[in-house]
């Protein structure tokens, strides 16, 4: 008999990190995780790690054979600046990484006559305001808006929301009978914060670097200007609507992808909430004018009527709780252990 899992691939990541968690501490179901790296955390015995690379077919072909995968949340992927630097390399990991990942749960939904469930988080990278004066016009950016991504990265994510749409609604298998179709669901996350992990490579990542630095007493440079403005969440939260999307019932759902949200904060005012936790850093900028021109084309806020509505999506955390409760005490507690 062959095991029945959940598959979370990126599991060594910043959200992976916080839903094999998360998962682990909620779910009866075997965790399978899979990643570049080893995990640097441990969660019990109803867990397999494996590490290796989604483009690695003969891989995926044995995962295929020992298990019978239920549920895929497909984190891993190259991020925003990252991708720039090698957007070929990005394309690979994060287009026919997916498709890779989207075939197999296509072939355990044929196999077993029931649609396998691919969560898939997407991001605000997916949109790309032409001018500074839309951005300012159109702030709370709905799905259908303006989804003209500027960056590999968002090309590849709006790219694989469509893939997934594909094969979860219209493929025709021409030389079979119809195909059982996947469940494809997905969030356009905005910029991460946690309190235990730093991302690498994203472009609104001087927000976590700006707080994590902070607290250990290192000056920090910021790489955009003081006015720029997107909107965050805290990690559970993130963790949260990804595990509340997969659990809502497909009936509910109007959306294939959905935009979720809490607060909206410029550079400065990040600053200036840092500040008023750790009075003695030292936050300058620096903007790297590349960065500053990705961020420059990502909306100042969502629009996320549509998940609260569908699937009752609300954060815990705004930008209060988010501070307060979750990131300075936590981080305060990591360094100072
Ligand atoms: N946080 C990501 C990045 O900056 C966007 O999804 O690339």
């Amino acid at each position: 008999m062959r095991k029945k899992v959940t598959l979370v691939t990126g599991a060594a990541g910043e959200v992976g990190t916080s839903l094999v968690q998360q998962l682990a501490d909620t779910g009866e179901r075997h965790l399978l995780t899979l990643d570049l790296t080893p995990l640097s955390y441990g969660v019990g015995a109803a867990h397999t790690h494996i590490q290796g690379d989604i483009l690695d077919q003969s891989l995926l072909a044995r995962l295929v054979a020992e298990y019978e995968i239920e549920t895929i949340f497909h984190l891993a992927a190259l991020l925003s600046t990252r991708a720039e630097f090698t957007p070929e390399t990005a394309h690979r990991v994060n287009v026919e990484g997916t498709l890779a990942l989207l075939r197999l749960a296509s072939e355990q939904s044929q196999w077993r006559g029931i649609a396998v469930q691919f969560v898939f988080p997407s991001s605000i990278a997916v949109y790309g305001l032409p001018t500074p004066e839309a951005k300012g016009r159109y702030s709370r950016v709905r799905e259908w808006e303006w989804t003209n991504p500027t960056t590999m990265y968002g090309c590849n994510k709006r790219y694989c929301e469509l893939l997934g749409r594909y094969l979860s609604h219209h493929y025709k298998q021409l030389s079979a009978e119809e195909p059982v179709m996947i469940d494809f669901r997905s969030v356009r996350f905005p910029g991460l914060i946690s309190a235990f992990t730093v991302p690498s490579g994203g472009t609104s990542d001087y927000a976590p670097e700006m707080l994590h630095a902070a607290a250990q007493g290192k000056p920090y440079l910021c790489f955009v200007e003081p006015h720029v403005r997107i909107p965050f969440m805290a990690m559970p939260d993130a963790t949260n609507a990804l595990v509340t999307l997969a659990a809502a019932p497909q009936k509910n759902l109007s959306k294939i992808v959905y935009n979720v949200t809490s607060f909206s904060l410029s550079a400065a005012e990040i600053r200036e909430l840092v500040l008023g936790a750790f009075p003695d850093a030292s936050i300058d900028y620096e903007p790297d004018m590349k960065r500053q021109a990705i961020v420059e084309t990502w909306p100042a806020d969502l629009d996320d009527t549509a998940a609260s509505q569908d699937w009752k999506w609300h954060p815990d955390y705004d930008r209060e709780r988010a501070f307060n409760d979750y990131l300075i005490p936590n981080i305060k507690k990591r360094y100072s252990s």
